[in-house]
């Protein structure tokens, strides 16, 4: 057995949301579920109908927790709309962005919530099938997530005549094999058909042709758990959760220089150095790096820092999934961002030329810098700016668009060479 995903400091806190079953409730047991509130929202979610759960959901204010934000119940009704058929369920747990591991609490901590969280979904958007992309570096949530679907299945709560309602739903489980970029939707449709893992232009949107070529709703394990509270709390209690536009409890992903890392769970609002408190950071702070390799480098003065979609943004950062990463002063910020770029050098699937030489020659940059070899920093900084502005503004998806975000926060926000 490999080790358990990383503590979770809060289990058994008997104010939260989304943990509240995590370290709790036997996440083998079925029973032990449905003691602990388990199958209370697939019952709501029959009693309003896949409209009625739509409209919850999109009055809940849910947005998408892979880090994009998107707004769930615009997505699940552009999908539950499309007159083609059949329509698709994809859960995305191939959880890779580095310093991200709340999906992984997730699925070993409480699988059958998201095996019910993705029932709810097929039913509000038409789906009859579901895939759960599962990520190949998690072997014991692939195990919790078969034995809960195995169970669930046994007991009538997936298959031909769900709870007796005559509304039929299966998932089935697909391993990633440790590719980066297969997190990526498009990629990971391409993965699951059987192609190459490489991402495809959109639009045209999955919600239109998306898996198969059909109309498929992708969510993150997140916000398919997400939907459980909104359906069972109503969506103007779930509402009041946050702030106005960033709504609901999130689950943030606390690493580095703190004597408590693993999965904390506050409402949207609170501060970084809240968070950062309740993980006991440790002294010598120097910077934090929010939103993964993705992101974007904060320093220690700027935790003040609202933890909302909004704040991040007007604080010239992002919240992406939740990592928030803490860097003491004993961490060589060039080779930190050295390592970086190796990982997205390395991840890059190499279909378009603005991130395939991108990601090769940032690191080239990286590399002259830190073994003082190049003719100085200043012209490999200025080197490393055009090829960043060029990855952003020409690469096919998200990886190369963000190839450059933590370097450039590091020189501009940090001083990372100065
Ligand atoms: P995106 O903004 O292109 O799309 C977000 C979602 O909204 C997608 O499902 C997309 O299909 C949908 N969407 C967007 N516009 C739409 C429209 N007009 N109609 C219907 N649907 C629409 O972002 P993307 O590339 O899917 O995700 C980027 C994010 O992923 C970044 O913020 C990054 O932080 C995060 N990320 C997370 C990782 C993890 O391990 N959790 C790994 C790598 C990146
Ligand atoms: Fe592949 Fe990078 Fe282009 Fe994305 S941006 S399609 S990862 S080469």
């Amino acid at each position: 057995e490999p080790p358990a995903a990383m503590a979770v400091p809060q289990a058994g806190d008997t104010t939260l949301t989304l943990l509240r079953r995590v370290g709790v409730a036997d996440p083998e047991s079925l029973d032990d579920y449905r003691a602990h509130g388990g199958y209370a929202a697939l019952r709501r979610a029959f009693a309003l109908g896949p409209a009625g759960v739509i409209r919850e959901v999109t009055d809940s204010g849910l947005v998408g927790r892979g880090g994009a934000a998107f707004p769930t119940g615009r997505k699940w009704q552009a999908t539950a709309s499309q007159p083609d058929r059949p329509h698709h369920l994809v859960c995305n747990a191939d959880e890779s962005e580095p310093g991200t591991f709340k999906d992984r609490v997730i699925m070993e901590g409480d699988p059958y919530a998201l095996v019910e969280a993705m029932t709810i979904a097929a039913y509000a958007t038409g789906a009859h099938k579901g895939y759960l992309y599962l990520r190949g570096e998690y072997p014991r949530a692939l195990h919790r997530m078969r034995y809960a679907i195995d169970r669930a299945r046994a007991r009538g709560l997936l298959g031909d005549d769900i709870l007796g309602q005559g509304f039929a739903f299966d998932i089935e489980i697909r391993r990633g094999a440790g590719a980066y970029i297969c997190g990526e939707e498009t990629a990971l449709f391409s993965s699951i058909e059987g192609y190459r893992g490489e991402p495809r232009s959109k639009p045209p949107f999955p919600v239109e042709k998306g898996l198969f070529g059909k109309p498929t709703v992708e969510n993150n394990v997140e916000t398919l758990v997400n939907v459980l509270p909104v359906l069972t709390m109503g969506a103007p209690a779930y509402a009041a959760i946050g702030t106005e536009r960033s709504t609901g409890p999130k689950l943030f992903c606390v690493s580095g220089s703190v004597g408590r890392p693993g999965v904390y769970e506050v409402p949207f609002g609170a501060t970084l150095g809240e968070l950062l408190e309740l993980a006991d950071v440790r002294d010598g702070l120097r910077a934090v790096l929010l939103g993964g390799a993705a992101g974007g480098f904060v320093r220690a003065d700027e935790l003040d820092i609202p933890l909302t979609f909004e704040g991040t943004r007007e604080a010239g950062t992002t919240l992406g999934s939740g990592v928030v990463m803490a860097f003491d002063d004993t961490v060589p910020l060039p080779r930190l961002l050295l390592r970086i770029a190796q990982f997205f050098r390395d991840e890059s699937c190499g279909q378009c030329v603005p991130c395939r030489v991108g990601t090769v020659r940032q690191e080239e940059a990286l590399t002259r810098i830190v073994e003082r070899t190049g003719a100085g920093a200043a012209g490999d900084i200025a080197l490393l700016r055009e090829v960043g502005s060029a990855m952003r503004d020409a690469s096919i998806c998200g990886l190369g668009q963000t190839a450059w975000n933590a370097v450039e926060s590091a020189i501009d926000r940090l001083g990372a060479y100065e």
